[in-house]
């Protein structure tokens, strides 16, 4: 892969012949484009497997994530996506989502001695686009503040490589082997720690939320660890269940208090956090 610039696999092409494309990511295994077709604007996924370094295991999954999500898409009722297979992976395309995503947007309430208070109605989407998610009967997985792109007129939750809830071909399915460490949950994290594997559910997402909605409104994450500490460590602080105080003001920080609840039956659902917020 090394040497040549990357570029989109040819099945793709030929499925948007694209007017204009921009590579957005292209990490780990994984490429986001933006492409302009005639049929509109498209994100087009493309993995392919990475081999083992010092730090990584080798991932084969990152081949196989992009038509996985093609596929959760397609049984979520999205109908404007497709997915497949190219000689390195898997490819998907779905509809483009304009606007900053949840960090993004919080910016401001980041800067120091800042005034700027996290807008109630920007975690009011986020919680209506997985309560969305919810509503079908699926999970998640990988809930952050990335993965929240705040639209003119709605939000998205995006990247649904790792959610569960449905059918997905075997071809294309891996185990889940926990998310981003920030934003995991106790149980989870503990479950990855013991056996290398978790089930993503309702309840993690809603701590994920609550992990993202802290961490976009001051910085800080849920729980305390040294930023260069290895995964392991870090996942065992998370296990742990040791948590920062939540210092957001008011019913967004007690919510997002109880969202980050150590017990997942404790937690919120995310019907009584949308009806807390509106
Ligand atoms: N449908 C979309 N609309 C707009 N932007 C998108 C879309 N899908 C992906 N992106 C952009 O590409 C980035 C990476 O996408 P995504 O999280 O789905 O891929 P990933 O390979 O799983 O990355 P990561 O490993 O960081 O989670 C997103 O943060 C976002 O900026
Ligand atoms: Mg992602």
């Amino acid at each position: 892969m090394s040497g040549t610039p990357p570029e989109l696999p040819i099945v793709v092409l030929d499925a948007l012949m694209p007017k204009a494309q921009r590579l957005v990511v292209n990490r780990r295994g994984s490429m986001v484009w933006e492409v302009e077709s005639h049929r509109g604007q498209y994100a087009v996924k493309v993995g392919h497997p990475i081999e083992a370094t010092a730090d990584w295991p080798a991932q084969p999954w990152t081949a196989l994530a992009p038509a996985r999500e093609g596929a959760v898409l397609y049984r979520l009722g999205l109908d404007d996506v497709a997915y497949g297979g190219w000689e390195l992976g898997t490819w998907n395309f779905q509809p483009w989502h304009e606007g900053p995503d949840l960090y993004e947007l919080w910016k401001p309430c980041r800067e120091p001695d800042s005034r700027t208070e996290p807008h109630r109605g920007a975690a009011l989407g986020c919680v209506e686009a997985l309560a969305e998610l919810h509503g079908k009967g699926w999970a998640h997985g990988d809930v952050q503040p990335a993965h929240f792109i705040i639209g003119p007129d709605r939000t998205h939750l995006i990247d649904l490589a790792l959610a569960r809830g449905g059918h997905v071909p075997e071809g294309y399915d891996f185990p889940f082997r926990g998310c981003l460490v920030h934003y995991e949950a106790p149980e989870i994290a503990r479950s990855v720690l013991a056996t290398g594997e978790a089930q993503p559910t309702q309840e993690a997402d809603i701590y994920a939320l609550g992990a993202s909605l802290l961490i976009s409104a001051t910085g800080w994450r849920a729980v305390e660890y040294p930023d260069d500490a290895p995964r392991r460590e870090q996942r065992q602080a998370v296990a742990s269940g040791k948590r920062r105080p939540v210092k957001v003001h008011g019913e967004l920080g007690e919510l997002i208090d109880a969202m980050l609840s150590p017990a997942p039956e404790d937690r919120p659902t995310i019907y009584e956090v949308g009806k807390a917020l509106s």
